[in-house]
């Protein structure tokens, strides 16, 4: 079986060490020799991570994807232009195709695999979501008796492995993210991932396969880490919670939602507990009730364990020629943005003088939201103190309007900051 690979760097290095390491163990699952004889790079000097002996390199990717001698090819170079291109000759050569490539996955899945159906071929991408964590299988394999109601989940190795140095060592920022890219978790365009880009691609990719829908990427309503504060991570911690950068799917009332955003999570449950580079995912099906995949979510055998094991499904052809695990879409609704209910923290910088509290409680009761907790701390020289709160579940327009209300008062001093909370039950 001959491989030819799009990309030899984090994940295609990966890939070529973990198939020499395991060679003997994956021979005997397929029955096959498997050899990667051709690989695609930029720059042919640079050094690799693996051994090259034995792969023929090119400059000229789609040399590769119209080599008649390759069996299946591996697109492991990200982007989604000339990626594109290079998948869909590869489908009408009639070749099987594993990526790794969320974002191109997220933006032209429904398209690709239209084609790869039409060609008889598989375009598989395990590794596009949560690393190493084998969760479209799970999905589409063991949960399959399911109807899935939430897929929650941390899964971004590199926006988590931020959020962890910070809180546990004090890090600064850019610090941190100059270290993921060293170590090779963080996309090309980093802002992917700390601005919940990439977590986003992934929502999309589970939200299909968990629900049946087709890909929907537009959909998804995304926000950073970015705005986080070191006052955040404290009030956080003193009301009992963590700071995760979650992604949220649910299928709520015959109608989807899909979100990426920094929530506060109590710190009693396991997904709170989930530090550094692993990404975890909470599925949550009507029949097995809630269920947790943990693993690394990045790093380049990880990643190569969840491609190796597509192309282990691809030469045992155990796989139907079907469409994302389904055999056909239903067209679910989205949910309205400012329908969705939440739980909410808030957090303002008031001028600290008798009535602001109540002024602000009273507030959230002309919008008939409770207020579940309250932290005010007196922080600096001018009387300004910060006070942060906890909401009772409310639709994401009520909250706005408060919001709105709040930010009119004349003691606020910055706008108000929302984060959401999520018990996850
Ligand atoms: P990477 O280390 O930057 O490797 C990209 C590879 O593609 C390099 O070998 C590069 O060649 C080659 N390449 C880029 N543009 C090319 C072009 N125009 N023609 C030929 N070769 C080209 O990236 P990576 O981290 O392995 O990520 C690859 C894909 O996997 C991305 O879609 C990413 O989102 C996804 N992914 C990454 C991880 C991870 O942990 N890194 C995990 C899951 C998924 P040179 O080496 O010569 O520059
Ligand atoms: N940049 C991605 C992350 C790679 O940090 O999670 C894995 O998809």
């Amino acid at each position: 079986m001959n491989i030819g690979i799009l990309g030899l760097g984090t994940v295609g290095g990966g890939v070529v060490n973990v198939l020499a390491k395991n060679q003997a163990e994956i021979m005997r699952r397929t029955g096959v020799q498997i050899q990667v004889t051709h690989a695609a790079v930029r720059d042919i000097n640079q050094p690799r991570i693996c051994p090259t002996k034995g792969i023929e390199f090119t400059q000229a990717p789609f040399e590769i994807v119209n080599n008649d001698s390759i069996d299946i090819v591996l697109e492991l170079m990200g982007g989604t232009t000339l990626a594109k291109e290079l998948v869909k000759t590869a489908i009408k050569n009639g070749k099987h195709v594993i990526t790794a490539n969320k974002a191109l996955i997220a933006t032209h899945g429904n398209e690709l695999l239209a084609l790869a159906k039409d060609n008889n071929t598989h375009l598989l991408f395990e590794a596009a979501v949560a690393g190493g964590i084998p969760i479209l299988k799970s999905l589409e394999q063991g949960l399959s008796a399911n109807q899935i109601e939430m897929v929650a989940g941390i899964i971004n190795g590199t926006g988590n492995f931020i959020l962890t140095e910070m809180r546990d060592k004090g890090r600064d920022f850019a610090d941190v993210l100059k270290e993921a890219q060293e170590l090779g978790y963080a996309e090309a365009d980093p802002t992917f991932d700390v601005e919940g880009i990439d977590a986003a691609h992934k929502l999309a990719i589970l939200a299909a396969i968990a629900f049946g829908c087709e890909l929907q990427f537009d959909k998804v309503s995304t926000q950073g880490i970015s705005q986080i504060s070191g006052e955040d991570v404290a009030f956080a911690t003193e009301l009992g919670y963590s700071i995760k950068h979650l992604g949220i799917a649910k299928k709520l009332n015959g109608k989807i939602q899909m979100r990426v955003h920094p929530t506060l999570i109590p710190k009693t449950r396991l997904l709170a507990n989930v530090d550094g580079v692993m990404n975890a995912v909470l599925i949550k099906g009507n029949a097995v009730g809630p269920t947790l995949y943990y693993g690394a979510g990045a790093g380049a055998e990880a990643t190569a364990s969840a491609v190796i094991a597509d192309l282990v499904d691809v030469i045992k052809d155990t796989l139907s020629h079907n469409v994302l695990g389904w055999q056909s879409f239903e067209a679910i609704p989205y949910q309205n943005q400012d329908d969705i209910e939440s739980i909410f923290y808030l957090r303002l910088l008031a001028t600290d003088k008798p009535g602001v509290l109540a002024d602000i409680t009273a507030i959230f009761a002309n919008h008939n939201i409770s207020v579940e907790a309250v932290v005010q701390k007196q922080i600096d020289a001018q009387d300004n103190a910060h006070i942060a709160i906890i909401t009772n579940q409310v639709k994401t327009s009520n909250i706005n309007a408060v919001v709105a209300a709040i930010q009119k008062h004349d003691s606020i001093q910055e706008e108000v900051k929302i984060i959401h909370v999520e018990t996850l039950d």
